[in-house]
């Protein structure tokens, strides 16, 4: 009787699922799919097992997907960021900068504004990459369907995630020009850095020294340091590209958004305040490429367009990026470049559905 339900019930159920029910009614289909789907990978159980494929399938990918990204996290991420997805795993008491707790809707690593959630290419860019100088794991050879299906789970930890999502503001990253090794470039980048205050975190030397704010708690309560830009790898990648969306969308809490127009505001009757603590030399050096800003706020904003200080701002964004870039002294190794551990997808060999 009970047989006879489940076959009216799900007509359309494929020749497994009529199999598994006792009612197949054709000898020739005997090829026994069910033992191979039981000795298959977990993650690739078959997609229709409750549902037939035409109700409500957008809800139902969306939860076959959640629950497959569901194991993979059980699988790779558990460990530091937490069964509940709060970054209280247990290795999270053995780590400095602790992982990501994923309940609070707030990232640092994004290509929205700084009051936005993330893309889902920030977080895939994340998982793929890793992040430098702390524990996150970069996962290359991570299965783009499993890649996929953890991003859509770990949205899942924040339940605002789709009441927000339509509300994410993109910040736009345009291509890089070609002549970021340009001295002058450089130079206008380094009076960029040191009017916009970069040098209050950062140091005048990018480094730390003279820097006025030394300690940072950041957005979760947990202690950072200001990069040095000498040294190591940038956790948001370090591609000109990359650089240039980190300060204009920001690190939440730890570091301010330079969005806008924010750039086009260093003009040359700062100067001198701005860079009291260098040596002289270094002031004159400097001082060559003053011109090229303008002179005070009053020709910034009543003389300027708003057009005209967008692309002063651009301008700024590149020469600073130029700037940030050339302090790099370290050989920047693939390794350095992918973070501190490289996970790998497991073997093929090790997959139980292969044998
Ligand atoms: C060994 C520990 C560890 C493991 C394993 C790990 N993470 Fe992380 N993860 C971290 C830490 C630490 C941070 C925070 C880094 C920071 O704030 O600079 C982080 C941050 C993140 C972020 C947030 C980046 C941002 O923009 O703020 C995402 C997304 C993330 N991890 C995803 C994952 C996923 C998905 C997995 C599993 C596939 C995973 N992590 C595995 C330690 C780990
Ligand atoms: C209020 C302090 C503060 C100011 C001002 C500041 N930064 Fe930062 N910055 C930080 C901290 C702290 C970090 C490290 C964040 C981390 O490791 O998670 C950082 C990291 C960075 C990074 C590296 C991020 C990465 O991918 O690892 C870049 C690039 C950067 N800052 C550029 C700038 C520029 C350019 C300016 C000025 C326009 C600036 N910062 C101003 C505090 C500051």
């Amino acid at each position: 009787m009970q047989k006879n339900i489940r076959c009216f019930v799900f007509p359309a159920s494929l020749a497994l699922a009529l199999l598994a029910a006792g009612c197949a009614v054709e000898p020739a289909a005997e090829k026994a799919p069910s033992e191979d789907s039981a000795a298959a990978d977990p993650l690739e159980y078959p997609k229709w097992e409750t549902v037939a494929p035409e109700e409500n399938a957008g809800y139902n990918q969306r939860a076959n997907l959640v629950q497959r990204g569901h194991l993979v996290y059980l699988k790779y991420c558990v460990g530091c960021h937490g069964e509940y997805g709060d970054g209280k795993g247990p290795a999270a008491a053995r780590l400095i900068t602790q992982p990501r707790d994923f309940t609070s809707g707030i990232y640092k690593f994004r290509s929205t504004d700084s009051g936005s959630l993330p893309l889902e290419a920030d977080l895939h860019r994340t998982i793929s990459r890793g992040l430098a100088r702390v524990s996150m794991p970069a996962f290359p050879l991570m299965p783009e369907s499993e890649k996929i299906a953890v991003i859509e789970y770990i949205k899942t930890f924040y339940p605002r995630w789709e009441e927000q999502k339509d509300d994410r503001l993109i910040v736009p990253v345009p291509a890089a020009p070609s002549d970021l090794d340009d001295e002058d470039r450089i130079l206008r980048g380094r009076v960029v850095y040191l009017l916009q205050q970069c040098s209050a975190c950062h140091g005048t030397d990018g480094r730390g020294t003279g820097a006025t704010q030394t300690e940072y708690v950041d957005a979760w309560g947990d202690p950072q340091r200001a990069f040095d830009f000498t040294r190591g790898s940038l956790k948001g990648g370090n591609t000109p590209q990359d650089v240039y969306r980190t300060f204009h969308t920001g690190l939440r809490s730890i570091m301010p958004s330079f969005g806008g127009d924010t750039l086009a505001a260093v003009t040359a009757d700062v100067f001198d305040t701005s860079t009291a603590r260098l040596e002289a030399g270094e002031v004159e050096t400097l001082r060559s490429v003053l011109d090229h800003f303008p002179a005070d706020g009053n020709v910034l904003y009543s003389q300027m367009s708003a057009g005209e200080r967008l692309e002063l701002a651009e301008r700024n964004s590149w020469d600073l990026v130029a700037y940030i870039l050339s302090l790099r002294t370290e050989t920047t190794t693939a390794a350095a470049v992918l973070g501190p551990t490289v996970l790998h997808a497991d073997p093929p060999s090790a997959s139980p559905s292969s044998g």
